[in-house]
């Protein structure tokens, strides 16, 4: 796969992830900015391990908070940690007042059991969204804390006035972390939602038809220019690096089809970073208006 580039032929919209996060951020600095009295919120990011690609995304998320006025924390533990060293930051920071919200950095090494470290989040605290509490919330349309990535994809709609209601909507992918809780946001909105995953057969059948197809599934180049309905919407969720850069799970010959298109990168990515911001700032008692 080549530059992610706009063909100059190309009619497509470009859903530009930057523009729309910068958006969220600033609203959210003027709302941490307007709480009086000593309230800041607080993230804690929990790193296990040197995998640099982890590293980049954490660094990114603390430099991030920094600008919208959250304090952040960041704990290493080294790559041999046990379940039961992870369980024991975990749950310091539960009892820490001046901590809001928690995400452990994934993946976790192989000897960590990240379900159970997961589980162990105050689900007051998860900011992940990753809890099973906080998925039982979302499954019900209660409020709660949802995962980052899906929420920030639907502001991302949003802030492109992307209709959701009555639409047909193509999920590729059923990860617990993107393809399920963002098949749920999208149900939750009125769209028909179909969800596709490895074993499902005639994929383009769906996408075809689909007036907006999300791929997440981490495999460059998944989705062709032929399964996509001229016109539709794209979003690409998948990031995966190559020797010559990020790729997307979307070829670029998409975007001679599409009517609108995010890129990669640049599309999601920054979606993500903002929407853990709002989800700090939720988590600290701040009714965020995400635009979404
Ligand atoms: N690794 C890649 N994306 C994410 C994310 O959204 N949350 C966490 N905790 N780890 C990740």
């Amino acid at each position: 796969m080549t530059d992610a580039g706009p063909p100059p032929e190309s009619g497509v919209v470009w859903l530009l992830g930057r523009p729309a996060a910068e958006a969220l951020k600033k609203r959210l600095a003027a709302q941490v900015a307007s709480w009086s009295g000593p309230r800041v919120p607080g993230l804690a990011v929990v790193l296990v391990g040197e995998d640099p690609p982890s590293r980049a995304y954490v660094r990114s998320k603390v430099k991030a908070c920094r600008e919208v006025g959250i304090a952040s924390v960041q704990i290493n533990l080294p790559d041999t940690a046990s379940t039961s060293a992870v369980l024991s930051a975990v749950e310091a920071l539960n009892r820490d007042p001046a901590v809001h919200g928690i995400l452990v950095q994934l993946p976790l090494p192989r000897q960590v059991d990240a379900a159970q470290v997961i589980a162990a989040i105050n689900p007051a605290k998860d900011v992940d969204g990753l809890h099973p509490d906080s998925l039982g919330r979302l499954v019900s349309g209660r409020p709660g804390l949802v995962p980052c990535t899906p929420r920030g994809v639907m502001t991302l709609l949003d802030y492109y006035h992307i209709p959701v209601a009555g639409r047909r909507a193509v999920v590729l992918g059923r990860s617990a972390l993107v393809g399920l809780p963002l098949s749920l946001l999208l149900l939750h909105r009125d769209a028909s939602v179909t969800v596709l995953h490895r074993q499902s057969p005639r994929p383009w059948e769906q996408t075809q038809q689909a007036d907006i197809v999300v791929a997440a599934v981490g495999h460059p180049g998944l989705v062709p220019g032929a399964w996509i309905r001229p016109g539709a919407t794209v979003v690409d969720v998948g990031i995966t690096r190559t020797p010559s850069g990020l790729v997307g799970d979307v070829s670029p010959e998409v975007a001679g089809v599409a009517g609108a298109l995010t890129p990669v990168p640049g599309g999601v990515g920054p979606m993500t970073v903002a929407t853990l911001l709002a989800n700090t700032v939720q988590a600290a008692g701040g009714a965020v208006d995400v635009g979404a």
